[in-house]
């Protein structure tokens, strides 16, 4: 198996092409159902530059894209937040929060205007285990899409962890490159030495599943995380550490920019964990932050016509294959 082709990762066409038939048609992460906890609550976000939100309504969740379907102005600031009423901040159209218009100001004479006609675009929405995920054209069902990791953490209480903090970190290379990276462990002893250290790296195992890629690794007296590393197609982690887990979904912002969007769970908030919860962020981060350059840099070899694809390990890089595999299967 050799490497995908450079183009994969820095022509526009098949970004796409990546957008329309993976990022559309797939369920996506948002982030804990615990952050819309009363009415008005909200959380706007982009699937790969497409706008939507979520809502808490009086009877329940509700998801929508976020496009003004007047003039197609965003309604609601990317984020976290609350609102009395869906009002868009162009020409002050107003929606309910089942997504019917309810006001049209200053509009003029038109017995023809229709408001029952102009009810903003609902998406699909889904709980898993208290994660909340969103869909605008799903090829197939949450569940069926979660594929392996279902089983996978069953026995994890991973409902009972409380949400802590929500982290975005943006870097230039393209999110094929980060998922690449993110799918083998082949980079720990050049990218990550203290972590390498931290783990018995002889023992590193990858194995691709149904919709998933799972690492583990025997950890060292002293590592936080608990060794067990997974990743689920298309584009969304989970990592296991002491006493909580994280999430990210890696967000394609254009070929060349990637955000990542982290969320941080624990079991125990109390005030004196503080601390600790701190430094396991930070120390997660660190190691987060550590895979950028690289990325980066490869992205700029990509870019550049260099490249010729290269062999993959049949023991570290299987994860790699997989996910290329998936990629040409969903695109080509
Ligand atoms: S674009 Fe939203 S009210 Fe005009
Ligand atoms: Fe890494």
């Amino acid at each position: 198996m050799r490497n995908l082709e450079a183009r994969h990762y820095t022509d526009p066409g098949i970004h796409a092409a990546d957008i329309d038939r993976i990022f559309a048609r797939t369920w996506q992460l948002v982030g804990p159902a615990s952050r819309l906890k009363t009415r008005g609550d909200y959380i706007a976000t982009e699937i790969a530059g497409q706008k939507v939100f979520v809502i808490r309504a009086s009877d329940g969740i509700r998801a929508f894209r976020n496009v003004c379907r007047h003039r197609g102005a965003r309604l609601l600031p990317e984020g976290a937040g609350r609102c009395a009423t869906i009002r868009c901040p162009y020409h002050q159209w107003v929606w309910g929060e089942d997504g019917s218009l309810l006001a049209v100001p200053w509009w003029g004479d038109d017995a023809d205007f229709d408001k029952t006609k102009w009810a903003l675009d609902s998406i699909q929405w889904q709980v898993w285990r208290g994660l909340l995920f969103v869909a605008i054209d799903p090829a197939e069902t949450l569940a069926s899409q979660l594929g392996a990791l279902t089983p996978e953490i069953s026995a994890e209480p991973i409902e009972s962890y409380a949400w802590v903090h929500e982290e975005r970190l943006i870097f230039d290379a393209n999110w094929k490159i980060y998922t690449d990276n993110f799918v083998e462990g082949y980079h720990i002893p050049g990218i990550h030495p203290a972590f390498h250290q931290a783990i018995d790296f002889e023992s590193f195992e990858t194995v691709a599943l149904d919709n998933m890629v799972k690492m583990s690794a025997p950890p060292k007296d002293g590592l936080f995380y608990r060794g067990k590393w997974l990743w689920m197609w298309p584009n969304w982690t989970l990592s296991l550490f002491d006493g909580g887990m994280n999430t990210s979904r890696i967000n394609p912002i254009e070929p060349g920019q990637t955000e990542l969007i982290y969320n941080f769970y624990f079991e125990d908030v109390s005030e004196d964990g503080a601390a600790p919860r701190a430094k396991t962020m930070a120390d997660n981060l660190a190691i987060i932050r550590e895979d950028f350059e690289i990325c980066i840099e490869t992205h700029k070899n990509y870019a550049s016509g260099a490249y010729r694809p290269g062999p993959l390990s049949p023991h570290h890089e299987q994860g790699v294959a997989y996910f290329q595999r998936r990629l040409l299967e969903a695109v080509v």
